[in-house]
């Protein structure tokens, strides 16, 4: 079979994407649903209804039901969204966007093509952006600021509250990046784990990304942009007159789009509920423990930061990242590779059995790249 070579969810070997094997009920509905187009709401009213909800719902889980946004093609679609609402609310000539080092390279594609120059400022030590070095690279071509809450790299959470500080006294629109963690942070709050606030919470945050097709379990395509109410989203609302429905108003970069994966997104949210989330979660971080407390056991691999979600960073003072990274593959185990680490991410389809069977072919890969 020609797609035999792909990797699959099921078999545990895909340990390193923010991906899902998505929910069984979920993938029933979004087949039975096909032909649903939210690009022509006045058709699909019922499905835009659906989608409200749903938006609603997820709101609530980022403490403010009154947002309004889309379930969109994913968080690079989201984060264009935010920016490209920030620069229709600025209206400046010239714009700049500040984001942490460790912000999602579809920053940079937004800057492109919006013309907003992406300024990236460093992280401190604990791998979240240094707020000082963030205010200092305000300028009066700044026209927003961006904060992540669950990063790409390492799972790790900007401070947020800081950030709405510096956007409220600056006047600034203040993004919040939670495309991977807006389906985790809620629950572990709700485990109480020490989550900082990262949401809606923070008054100056106007806008934030939240993937269902990361940990919320959808399949993709299925990421979320929440604006902070329907003034926002205003700011990049078009009106479509041709349409067979009537009348009708896009917020988001496509016309045709799929309605499937919004009922989709609303069963599982309501099939699942914030109990299966918890659980599920739950047993992701029990999982990530266990790959954090193991790995620095092995001669010349570390952890990069005590995680804060299910994302591991592993890097190593003596062996290459990249080498471990092309053995694990032959061993057929893919991770993601960044600059400095490995990164491994807990995701729901990871059971026990994957992670003992990952940590012995860990163990054999560093010990014969030691030589
Ligand atoms: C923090 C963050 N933002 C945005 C994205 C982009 O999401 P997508 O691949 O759904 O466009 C990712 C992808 O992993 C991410 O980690």
């Amino acid at each position: 079979m020609r797609l035999e070579k792909d990797f699959t969810y099921k078999s545990g070997r895909i340990i390193g994407s923010m991906c899902n094997d998505p929910n069984p009920f979920a993938r029933k509905v979004l087949a039975r649903f096909l032909e649903k187009n939210l690009g022509d709401s006045g058709l699909f009213s019922a499905t835009a209804e659906l989608e409200k909800e749903t938006i609603q719902m997820i709101g609530s889980l980022l403490s403010n039901e009154k947002a309004s946004g889309h379930i969109i093609t994913g968080g690079t679609e989201a984060n264009i969204l935010a920016l490209w609402a920030a620069k229709k609310s600025a209206k400046k000539e010239k714009c700049e966007v500040i984001v942490p080092a460790s912000a999602h390279c579809s920053f940079d594609k937004a800057g492109e093509l919006l013309d907003i120059k992406i300024v990236r400022a460093r992280l401190d030590s604990k791998f979240q952006v240094n707020t000082e070095a963030l205010a200092k690279a305000i300028t009066p071509n700044t026209i927003a600021v961006v904060g992540v809450a669950g990063t790409t790299g390492l799972g790790v959470v900007d401070p947020i509250a800081a950030l709405s500080e510096i956007a409220l006294d600056a006047g600034l629109y203040l993004h919040v990046d939670a495309a991977f963690g807006g389906f985790v942070l809620p629950f572990l709050r709700e485990l109480e784990h020490d989550v900082p606030i990262f949401d809606f919470e923070a008054p100056g945050v106007c806008s934030i990304t939240v993937d269902p097709h990361k940990m919320g379990l959808a399949p993709i395509p299925a990421g979320g942009i929440l604006f902070r109410d329907e003034r926002v989203k205003e700011f990049i609302s078009w009106n479509v007159s041709y349409l067979a429905g009537g009348e009708a108003k896009h917020a988001t970069i496509v016309g045709t789009r799929s309605g499937a994966s919004v009922i989709a997104v609303w069963s599982l949210l309501r099939h699942l509920g914030r109990e299966g989330y918890k659980q599920m979660i739950r047993r992701c971080m029990r999982l990530t423990w266990k790959l954090a407390d193991e790995i620095p056991k092995i001669e010349g691999l570390e952890i990069m930061t005590k995680p804060t979600m299910n994302v591991i960073g592993l890097p190593s003072h003596t062996l290459s990242v990249k080498q471990i990274a092309h053995e694990l593959r032959l061993k057929g185990w893919a991770v993601a590779l960044f600059p400095r680490h490995i990164r491994i991410v807990a995701m729901p389809h990871i059971q026990r059995k994957h992670v003992d069977e990952f940590l012995e072919d860990l163990k054999t890969v560093a010990h014969n790249l030691r030589g």
